[in-house]
């Protein structure tokens, strides 16, 4: 039986460069020194998070990809690897994750892939904390629609506030689908 609460949170900005991998990592890392148990899903083709752990994705290894291809989808608890961190988790991702946006493209229910993928899995952890790429992508609406929170790092600049209205948008949309 689930008596966790699993907080499900998204770290977003399609801009690049304002601290989404370093804001996962670093909380990631300080949630489970203080006990908590922490999963971190990378979710961007470029893999900053899983190299930020020390991982590098191998030949046989699961990784994002695999939870989103319309081959055979591995479900999420077959990805999951422990870190060199106590009660800190890692489902690691591989530059192929890229390819999946071009994958689903004709997919019914292309949005659900991800969350079908972690079906009842969550429930383990008090917290996943999920990377996004620097893009509004299909990747990133499927971290929408898993996610039941979401942090958005910004530089504290008006211009750089105003330009998250698309991102709010596509947030809005999602959680009213
Ligand atoms: N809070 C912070 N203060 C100073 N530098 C930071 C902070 N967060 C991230 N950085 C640095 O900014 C750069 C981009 O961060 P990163 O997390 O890779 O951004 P993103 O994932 O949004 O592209 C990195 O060099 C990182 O070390
Ligand atoms: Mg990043």
């Amino acid at each position: 039986m689930n008596t966790r609460q699993t907080r499900i949170i998204a770290v977003a900005n399609e801009k690049g460069g304002v601290g989404k991998t370093a804001t996962v990592v670093n909380l990631g890392a300080a949630l489970s020194l203080n006990k908590k148990k922490v999963l971190i899903v990378d979710m961007d083709p470029q893999h900053g998070a899983t190299s930020g752990l020390g991982v590098q994705v191998e030949d046989g290894m699961a990784h994002t990809y695999d939870l989103m291809t319309t081959g055979e989808q591995v479900p999420a608890e077959d990805a999951i690897l422990n870190t060199k961190w106590k009660g800190l988790d890692l489902i690691p991702a591989h530059v192929d994750l890229a390819g999946a946006e071009v994958e689903l493209i004709n997919e019914p229910g292309r949005e659900n892939r991800l969350k079908e993928a972690f079906d009842g899995v969550v429930s383990e952890y008090d917290i996943v904390l999920l990377d996004t790429p620097p893009s509004l992508s299909l990747l990133t609406v499927n971290v929408f629609a898993f996610a039941r929170e979401v942090i958005i790092p910004c530089q504290t600049h008006p211009y750089a506030y105003a330009a998250l209205e698309d991102l709010f948008d596509t947030i809005y949309t999602i959680r009213y689908l």
